[in-house]
């Protein structure tokens, strides 16, 4: 009798690694162990609709009880792994007990950074979990002020949904501009306005010198002498990969758990996949990266499945990343920073995209923004672009009377 398959975290990425297992036609056992005591849910509706709709927000189940029952998969929820064993190939759990494994799925993801300084308390919030969210619901109502420290996604998303609830809203990001990470400045600054105009007053370039909050409100005082006084403070200062038990059990790490194109980690039984892992972006020319992102999620579970029943397949897809605020979509195909210059498109209604590529003529990135879904398709096509290496024709880029499927024939 073989021991299973044990997957470590019951986020995106190793729920559907343990649906693919089954998928594929593994008939072994199947743990997929998770420190929430929820069934899986999806992350990304937390920061958006789950926050404005309803009184409190609502999980939004990946697979619920009868569906892991049905593939005969075992939720172990509220569960730590607190040590790999690589020697015995058993992973010991927080009552002690020990679970062994044919091959296992390190699907940790990251959880919010912290901010570094003393004086936070109990008005000083991260989001990261459901439960987060609830806690943050709480406040998203009229004459609440809410405090959001750093402009990335979390923190306009979040923005977004506390302005729709009527609270108001201060953005404290110090970088000179917002969304600095991965977003090209032209679609930086649309997202900037648009929230200006909801009302959400945004701060750049400016730094955190301290934080006082006394469990009533907090004062948050900025670099350059003013003082930001909220109900509650939302830190959104990006993730970090939690590498803890994969460090301690001696694998390779480099920025995340050091995965190869296969996602498997310097010990052979055992993979990495999701947010806790870099590994080597063949669409790139093997550049190593660490990807934040539910799609990317979704695909890792589903490939590192593959490589644990032998399959040998390297990960070959382009990055996707979207986000949704007010009516606005954004969107992204491979990593704009990779391109040396851009073409831009309009779709009419404010929409546009901008199509990055190397001097050589190569499309590498797409990012798009717009009302709801008007960028969608086109950034779909530029995605299957990327992925063929394509060097379409700057005018037919640039016009929207050149459909991009056409270019894709070509
Ligand atoms: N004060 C103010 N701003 C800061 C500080 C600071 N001390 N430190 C960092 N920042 C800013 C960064 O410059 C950046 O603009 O915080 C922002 C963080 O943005 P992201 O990197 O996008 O991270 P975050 O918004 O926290 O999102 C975390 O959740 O939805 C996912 O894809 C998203 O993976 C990302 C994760």
């Amino acid at each position: 009798m073989t021991a299973g398959m044990v997957i470590i975290g019951a986020g995106e990425c190793g729920t559907r690694a343990a649906f693919a297992l089954r998928e594929e036609g593994y008939d072994g056992s199947i743990t997929l162990v998770g420190s929430e005591p929820h069934l899986p849910y999806e992350r990304p509706p937390l920061s958006k609709e789950a926050m404005t709709s309803g009184e409190a927000p609502s999980i939004k189940a990946i697979a619920d009880a009868a569906r892991l029952a049905e593939h005969r998969i075992d939720l172990k929820g509220s569960t730590t792994v607190i040590s790999i064993d690589r020697a015995n190939r058993s992973v010991r759990l927080g009552d002690g007990s020990d679970l062994a494994y044919d091959k296992l799925l390190v699907a940790t993801g990251s959880i919010p950074r912290k901010l570094p300084m003393s004086g936070l308390g109990a008005r000083c919030v991260y989001l990261r979990t459901f439960d987060d969210a609830l806690l943050i619901r709480q406040y998203l109502r009229e004459d609440v002020r809410i405090a959001i420290v750093g402009g990335g996604f979390i923190g306009f998303e979040l923005a977004a949904s506390a302005r729709k609830l009527g609270a108001e809203v201060t953005v404290v990001e110090a970088q000179p501009r917002i969304l600095m990470r991965g977003v090209p400045e032209e679609i930086a600054a649309i997202v900037h306005e648009t929230h200006v105009t909801e009302g959400v007053e945004i701060v750049c370039g400016d730094g955190i010198a301290a934080i006082e909050d006394d469990g009533n409100l907090v004062r948050i005082a900025l670099s350059s002498g003013r003082t930001v006084v909220a109900d509650l403070a939302i830190i959104g200062i990006g993730a970090v990969p939690v590498t803890a038990l994969a460090e301690t059990a001696g694998l390779a790490l480099n920025n995340g758990i050091s995965v190869d194109a296969r996602l498997r980690t310097s010990d052979p039984h055992i993979f990495a996949a999701g947010d806790c892992c870099s590994f080597p972006l063949a669409v790139y020319g093997h550049r190593r990266v660490r990807l934040e992102a539910w799609r990317s999620a979704q695909e890792h579970g589903a490939l590192a499945a593959r490589n644990m029943l032998g399959a040998e397949e390297a990960h070959a897809s382009v990055p996707w990343f979207w986000s949704d605020q007010y009516g606005l979509t954004l969107q992204i195909a491979g990593l704009p920073d990779e391109g040396e210059r851009t073409v831009r498109r309009d779709l009419g209604d404010g929409a546009f995209i901008l199509f990055h590529l190397k001097g050589d003529g190569r499309l590498v990135a797409a990012s798009g923004i717009g009302p709801d879904n008007t960028v969608a398709r086109d950034i779909r096509l530029a995605e299957m672009l990327i992925a063929r290496s394509a060097r379409p024709d700057l005018t037919a880029l640039a016009s929207t009377a050149v459909k991009l499927k056409s270019l894709l024939a070509a």
